[in-house]
C-alpha cells in the first residue's frame, strides 16, 4: 500500500513539475506576441489548458498523497520533512503567481518583461532540486 501511494505521489510530482517548468516558458514567448494577434490567442488557450488540466490537479494529488505518505510513515517529526514542506509551500506560492499571470495574459494585462519570465523560469527548478535532495538524502 505504502509503495503504491509513493508511486502515485511521484507520478503527480512529475506532472506538476512538467507544468511548472513549461508554463513560464510559454510566458517567455507570449510576452513578445502582439496582444490580440493569433499567436497571442493561441498562447492563452495553451496556458489555460495547461493550468486547469495538468498543473492544478497534479498539485492537489501531490499534496494529498505527500501528506498521506508522511502520516503513514510517521515522518511529521523529521527535519527533512519540515524543510521539504517549507520548499513545497514556496513552490505552491509560485504556482499561485503563475495562475495570476495566466489571468493577466488572458485579459491582455501582462506587465512583466521577457527577462523577468526567463529568471522566474529557473525558480521551480531550484526548488525541485532542494526538495528531491531533502527527501532522498534526508540530510536533516
Ligand atoms: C506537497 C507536499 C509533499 C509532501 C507532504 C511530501 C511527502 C513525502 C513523503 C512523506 C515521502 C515518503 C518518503 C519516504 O518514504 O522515505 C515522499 C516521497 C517522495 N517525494 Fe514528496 N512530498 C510532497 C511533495 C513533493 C514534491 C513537490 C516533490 C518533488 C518536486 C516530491 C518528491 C518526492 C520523491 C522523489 C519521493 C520519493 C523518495 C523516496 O522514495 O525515497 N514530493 N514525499
Amino acid at each position: 500500500m505504502y509503495l503504491w501511494l509513493k508511486a502515485f505521489h511521484i507520478i503527480a510530482v512529475i506532472a506538476w513539475m512538467a507544468g511548472m517548468l513549461y508554463l513560464p516558458r510559454l510566458f517567455v514567448y507570449h510576452c513578445v506576441a502582439e496582444p490580440g494577434s493569433k499567436q497571442s490567442e493561441t498562447f492563452k488557450v495553451m496556458e489555460r489548458r495547461l493550468l486547469r488540466a495538468i498543473i492544478n490537479p497534479a498539485m492537489i494529488v501531490t499534496w494529498v498523497s505527500g501528506l498521506w505518505l508522511a502520516f503513514e510513515g510517521g515522518f511529521f517529526k523529521s527535519g527533512w520533512l519540515h524543510g521539504k514542506l517549507l520548499l513545497v509551500v514556496i513552490l505552491s506560492g509560485v504556482h499561485g503567481l503563475f495562475a495570476r499571470w495566466v489571468r493577466d495574459f488572458a485579459a491582455d494585462r501582462n506587465v512583466h518583461s521577457q527577462k523577468f519570465y526567463r529568471i522566474i523560469n529557473e525558480v521551480p527548478t531550484l526548488l525541485m532540486v532542494g526538495i528531491v535532495i531533502l527527501v532522498i538524502v534526508k540530510p536533516l
